[in-house]
């Protein structure tokens, strides 16, 4: 048989998230690499998803998600960002938040088509925009601040430019952007007639009292942004899958077109859960943000304390160090010196970057990770850094 697999996805390769975690399962290694949650949600979800498994909901939903979950986010985005969307078309349930991400390139750019994207940057956004036929334009934010040069990001922008991607609470590097800078973006898309679609799955994980900005809330900018979200982080529920876009009837229905061939609806009772989930009280989001402050602070010390130069963030649940002064050679060879020999797995962040040499002095580590295994990880490093 000739080679069976399409030109289209012939070039993407499995994720380091997969080689990392297959390293660490081979090493034993104490696992900091890939983002979720070795603790169990708190019981309330699942026992909104019992209960709901147990109900009327083991059919299809409808394709724009569930009623009771639609009107859960309408709430919820009123309550927190003073937006209002409309259940009925303006707000789509799906598959997650990557599945959203997915739609949404799939539904509003043609091919040759440019989009803004801010790296370093979740996986799935460049293969997204790739399979639309469209490319992407990289503004590559340094660190340790991680700022937006405006001029810089202005060149960025041409004719072909349709869409701008914006991740904050950022992965991996845990930057959440301030309003002046939120400021400059809107400007340049209301300027530029660009659609915004902005990544909000970490909106809930904020650290130092920051408060979470939706680009979506800034003046001219709901008609023309999609907002995402998800149940993942905030809920510790990412084997769910149940995400969501937010944003004008015309830019839903876009994606919609694209979603309804892919999955036409995600799992019907755990969006009921979803739903349940979502009119708990402010205190559950005052504790979540302060136990992922709480790890960071510890993770931030004992990095610190082994030497390397820690990035602090201010939301999601990474931190990148920089490791230029360790004279363990680049993000890749640290790495596999780290799992190998220190028995701890972290993801270099090379693959965050559409050239993998910008990252190749910065690691990540995620602390969503259950105390023991935190303390476990401190006792290696302890001992492989004092060596
Ligand atoms: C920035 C970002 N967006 C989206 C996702 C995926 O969200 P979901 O599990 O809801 O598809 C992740 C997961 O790590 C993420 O870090």
């Amino acid at each position: 048989m000739k080679n069976p697999m399409a030109a289209r996805v012939s070039g993407m390769q499995p994720t380091i998230f997969t080689t990392m975690t297959t390293l660490a399962i081979k090493h034993a290694a104490v696992n900091l690499g890939q983002g979720f949650p070795d603790f169990d949600p708190p019981p309330f979800i699942r026992d909104a998803a019992l209960e709901a498994l147990r109900g009327p909901f083991n059919q299809y939903a409808p394709g724009s998600g569930q009623l009771q979950l639609r009107q859960a986010i309408a709430n919820r985005m009123a309550d927190c960002y003073r937006l209002n969307y409309d259940p009925r078309d303006e707000i789509l349930v799906t598959v997650g938040a990557t599945e959203a991400l997915f739609a949404a390139m799939m539904g509003l750019l043609n091919p040759g088509d440019e989009v803004i994207l801010f790296e370093p940057c979740f996986d799935s956004y460049r293969p997204a925009i790739e399979l639309a036929g469209a490319t992407a334009r990289n503004y590559t934010l340094r660190p340790p601040e991680w700022r937006i040069d405006p001029a810089e990001l202005t060149t960025l922008i041409g004719p072909r430019t349709r869409l701008l991607l914006l991740n904050s609470p950022q992965n991996p590097n845990g930057k959440v952007y301030d309003r002046a800078e939120l400021e400059l973006i809107a400007e340049l898309c209301i300027r530029h007639d660009l659609v915004a679609v902005t990544d909000e799955v970490y909106e809930a994980i904020l650290f130092d009292d920051r408060q979470q900005v939706p680009l979506a809330g800034l003046p001219r900018m709901r008609e023309r942004t999609l907002r995402i979200s998800s149940l993942a982080k905030t809920f510790s529920v990412t084997g769910w899958k149940v995400g969501w876009a937010t944003g004008p009837a015309e830019l839903i229905e876009a994606m919609q077109r694209a979603k309804q061939f892919v999955t036409f609806c995600g799992a019907a009772p755990l969006q009921i859960a979803g739903a349940k989930a979502l009119e708990i009280g402010e205190e559950f989001y005052r504790q979540l943000a302060a136990d992922y402050r709480k790890r960071r602070d510890f993770l931030s010390a004992l990095l610190r304390d082994c030497g390397m130069n820690v990035l602090q963030p201010q939301g999601t649940y990474y931190l990148m160090v920089d490791i230029s002064d360790l004279g363990r050679g680049n993000d890749i060879e640290f790495c596999r010196w780290l799992v190998e020999q220190i028995g701890v797995a972290a993801i270099p962040a090379g693959p965050f970057y559409a050239d993998p040499t910008d990252g190749q002095n910065l690691v990540r580590f995620a602390f969503c990770k259950s105390w023991p295994i935190l303390e476990e990880a401190a006792r290696r490093l302890q001992q492989g850094f004092s060596r």
